[in-house]
């Protein structure tokens, strides 16, 4: 039964035996319509479903194409042919004469993986001539069929989302990249491949002719982390040719797919601001150096570094080529305190290499950011008067005064560190003697006793990049 099969003794009609058969149908129709009961003549097809499937999402109807698999017998069971001899199954368009009127019958209805045993009286089959060396005049005919695929020629792709994500940051569009893990299997559960055994995801872009047409479609949409189960007709797939020795001719191909990413090239770092602080009048700027805390995930939620894991902020210049691209645009802007999330494409994070083990490629970052503070380089001391004795305000310390002074000190985000008033004394120093840090050296200057200030000193004109690690009575000076 196959369209260009082997020298065909098979059971698709010859022109000349189709007009026979047609005759001799109506002949048959008029003379022996009336079958009796007992053991007489069958009018029609008898049809023995032996295995149905649990699930049948479709039946066959006139004008699909089919893949099968049958055995024919005949009545003593001595067998006639069978598919399986030719080590091909039969792919054809069913109900329009191209087969045995009894197997085109017999098909109808028919699940995938269904098994159904067909009886075909002799005039549905090959009437009162049979097949010369084969099959002799007025066999009754038993087939074994069990049903591979079903299409049309109208069908399209189906696709069905089995789980989506409840958080859809963004859907796969044409032109873009995606990764994927996909199984794929035939029409009746035969797998044929799968990206599980490549030892990463499937890589490659949507739209763009890279995949066969069905995949094309079927990914459209589509949100990372979501699974969907895509059915594409041959037609969209690898249609007559089959693929090597996996994809026979004629396959409807089913892929379930779990998306794990989707960026596009034209992308840019992406921004969200999950908290920001009130008040904030500066932001971070190119060259600003910033201590921050981050979490950094893939898109399918898997984290692969935190700073955190550290204890410790992650310290660096800002827009200086230090670190990705992608952060270094994506932290500028920020305030002290704020949250962040910085989503960064590939191209501008670590490309299609990826980096390490925890990084694959082509992969999308997502930085979870909380700024703890950044200064400049070139930034002063930040003083601000906050009240001023101005009528006995008549002289101000200088250089080389000694001075007494309260002073508590903390970090940008609030951290108190260290306090004159835990000492009960207040603190005394000469200035421009290099016995306080710089910047508070500074700040002092020019104040009058009773005068408040609030002066804010960057690293460089206090501890520097190393800091102080022991604080004891002074230190802090
Ligand atoms: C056809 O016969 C072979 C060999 O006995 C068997 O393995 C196969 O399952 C049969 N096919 C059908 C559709 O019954
Ligand atoms: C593919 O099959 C494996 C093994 O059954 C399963 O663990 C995995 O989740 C499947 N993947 C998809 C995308 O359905
Ligand atoms: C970070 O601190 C926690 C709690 O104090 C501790 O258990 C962990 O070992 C520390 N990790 C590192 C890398 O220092
Ligand atoms: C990625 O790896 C390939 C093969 O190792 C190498 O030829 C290519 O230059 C790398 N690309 C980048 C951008 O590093
Ligand atoms: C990072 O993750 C930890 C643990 O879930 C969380 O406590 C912390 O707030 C997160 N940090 C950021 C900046 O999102
Ligand atoms: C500053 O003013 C106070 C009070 O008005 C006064 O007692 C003191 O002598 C003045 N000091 C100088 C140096 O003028
Ligand atoms: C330091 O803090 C304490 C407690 O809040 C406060 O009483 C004191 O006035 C502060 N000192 C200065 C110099 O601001």
């Amino acid at each position: 039964m196959l369209r260009a099969g082997p020298p065909s003794h098979t059971l698709l009609r010859l022109p000349l035996l189709q007009l026979l058969l047609l005759l001799l149908v109506q002949a048959v129709g008029r003379g022996l319509g009336r079958a009796s009961p007992a053991g007489g003549p069958l009018e029609d097809v008898v049809i023995e479903r032996y295995h149905i499937p649990r699930v049948c999402p479709r039946e066959v109807q006139m004008g699909d194409f089919v893949r099968y698999h049958y055995n024919g017998t005949f009545e003593d069971g001595k067998k006639f042919d069978s598919s399986y001899d030719r080590h091909t199954l039969v792919a054809i368009v069913v109900g329009v004469g191209r087969l045995i009127t009894g197997m085109d019958r017999g098909l109808m209805g028919m699940c995938v993986n269904e098994r159904r045993r067909l009886i075909v009286p002799p005039h549905l089959g090959y009437g009162s001539i049979g097949v010369a060396g084969l099959i002799p005049p007025d066999a009754t005919l038993y087939f074994d069929v069990v049903l591979l695929d079903v299409w049309n020629k109208e069908d399209t792709v189906q696709v069905s989302t089995l789980l989506r994500p409840p958080h859809c940051p963004r859907m796969v569009q044409d032109s873009d990249f995606v990764r994927y893990h996909y199984n794929g299997t035939l029409l009746d559960g035969t797998a044929f491949d799968t990206s599980y055994s490549k030892g990463g995801t499937y890589d490659t872009y949507v739209g763009s002719g890279w995949l066969i047409k069905g995949m094309d479609q079927g990914l459209l949409g589509m949100c990372p982390g979501e699974r969907r189960k895509i059915v594409i007709p041959p037609f969209l797939a690898y249609g007559e040719k089959g693929y090597g020795t996996v994809i026979p001719s004629q396959a409807s191909l089913v892929f379930h797919v779990l998306l794990i990413d989707v960026h596009n090239p034209k992308d840019t770092v992406q921004l969200e601001t999950l908290e920001l602080p009130p008040g904030c009048v500066r932001r971070a700027v190119a060259g600003d150096f910033m201590r921050y805390h981050y979490n950094g995930s893939l898109m399918d939620g898997t984290l692969f570094d935190s700073s955190y894991s550290r204890n410790h902020t992650y310290n660096t210049y800002v827009g200086q080529g230090y670190i990705i691209p992608g952060m270094d645009q994506g932290l500028q802007g920020s305030c002290m305190g704020e949250r962040r999330r910085i989503i960064i494409p590939p191209h501008l994070a670590y490309g299609e290499n990826g980096t390490g083990d925890k990084i694959p490629g082509s992969a999308v970052l997502i930085f979870d950011v909380h700024v703890i503070d950044f200064h400049n380089p070139a930034d002063p001391v930040e003083i601000k008067t906050l009240s001023r004795p101005l009528e006995t305000c008549n002289e101000t310390a200088k250089l080389g005064d000694f001075v007494h002074y309260h002073y508590n000190c903390s970090l940008l985000d609030g951290t108190r560190l260290f306090s004159s008033h835990d000492y009960g004394a207040p603190q005394e120093a000469t200035l421009g003697a290099h016995k306080v840090i710089e910047g508070l050296d500074t700040g002092l200057q020019g104040m009058c006793v009773g005068e408040r200030r609030q002066l804010v000193v960057p690293p460089h004109l206090a501890h520097g990049e190393s800091g102080v690690l022991h604080l004891h009575q002074g230190s802090s000076q």
